[in-house]
């Protein structure tokens, strides 16, 4: 892992008519019906998918592949993403494949795709009933964030975006005291805060991102709550925001392993979370089927990114078994499980 950072994202804080005249510059735009509904305006002929996590699928990718090489694209040409996560993880994928890659832009309109999807150039579709499976790294050429686009969210999506946000601040101590001093109001989903919260996590996210592209080390401290958070998601079909499984990944993470955190941060970081959000209802063998199918594994052993302190995360390593029996006593001491 190189131990300098180097210049890789490219994030500008844009306002509308900036954006505007950046998506002027592109060869195509790839959004969904809800945001093409919400913001046709600024994308005229924008090729719209369906929005939801459905979409990020073969079949959509290679609807926008098609639409790429009817409209004559060519390595010249540029392409934009405007949308939540599953615009830019599908787009950037299509970007990377076409022609063997492209330029692209990013735009996010979601909080969780500006403080996390749309940074970092990680492009995926899910496949074969699992999360990202198929993807590449790939940076795009520039990142636009218009916070503005937050105030048309429904509470689902605000949610999903505490969730990262939530996520980004446990990975240093400054930003955990953010958290902790603005968590009351950021609770009750008002912009102002989630914003400023949002630009103390642009600057984490874009740093990690920096030091360890490839995640060979450092980024996967990204993935916290992620290994429960993940497979709850998949278990439940995508009931909830991502960013209410990954909330309830650190909450059921960290009772999972309560003997490696600091009691203190430990006991905080619970009364935080139970307000937003309860110990899972799913079974352990519900969660281990897709736990075991997670990409981090190594060794037929599940990974976990577990936060300890304020700042600080450990990478935890557990069989199966050890697994299925922390995560039974986890949901049961919470009150959540089958009972
Ligand atoms: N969303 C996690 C990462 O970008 O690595």
């Amino acid at each position: 892992m190189p131990k300098k950072a180097v210049k890789v994202n490219n994030v500008v804080f844009a306002s509308r008519s900036e954006i505007a005249h950046a998506l002027g510059g592109c060869a195509m735009i790839v959004t969904d019906r809800n945001v093409k509904g919400l913001y046709g305006e600024i994308m005229p002929n924008a090729f719209a998918i369906p929005a939801g996590e459905k979409s990020k699928c073969k079949e959509v990718l290679f609807d926008i592949l098609s639409e790429m090489s009817k409209r004559g694209l060519d390595r010249g040409d540029r392409i934009a993403a405007v949308g939540g996560g599953v615009v830019s993880d599908i787009t950037g994928l299509a970007a990377s494949l076409y022609m063997r890659g492209i330029e692209y832009i990013n735009v996010p309109t979601t909080v969780l795709g500006a403080v996390d999807a749309g940074i970092g150039g990680k492009t995926a579709i899910d496949f074969d009933g699992r999360k990202n499976l198929v993807g590449s790294f790939y940076m795009p050429k520039t990142v636009y964030i218009d916070f503005s686009f937050a105030a048309s969210l429904p509470r689902r999506e605000l949610m999903c975006g505490l969730g990262e946000i939530f996520k980004t601040c446990l990975l240093t101590r400054k930003t955990y005291d953010l958290l902790v001093s603005k968590f009351d109001v950021a609770a009750e989903l008002q912009l102002d805060i989630l914003e400023e919260l949002a630009r103390a996590c642009v600057a984490v996210k874009c740093e990690v991102t920096e030091r360890d592209f490839r995640e060979s080390g450092l980024r996967r401290v990204l993935n916290v709550g992620h290994t429960v958070g993940h497979a709850l998601e998949s278990a439940n079909k995508n009931d909830k925001s991502h960013g209410e499984y990954v909330l309830t990944g650190i909450l059921t993470e960290c009772a999972m392993c309560g003997e490696l955190v600091k009691s203190e941060y430990r006991a905080e970081l619970e009364e935080m979370l139970l307000r937003l959000v309860k110990f899972p209802r799913t079974s352990a063998g519900g969660v281990l089927k897709y736990a075991l199918g997670d990409k981090k594994n190594t060794n037929g052993e599940i990974e976990i990114m577990l936060p300890v302190a304020a700042g600080e995360v450990a990478c935890v390593r557990l069989t199966a078994d050890d697994f299925v029996e922390r995560y039974n006593l986890a949901v049961r001491g919470g009150r959540g499980g089958n009972e």
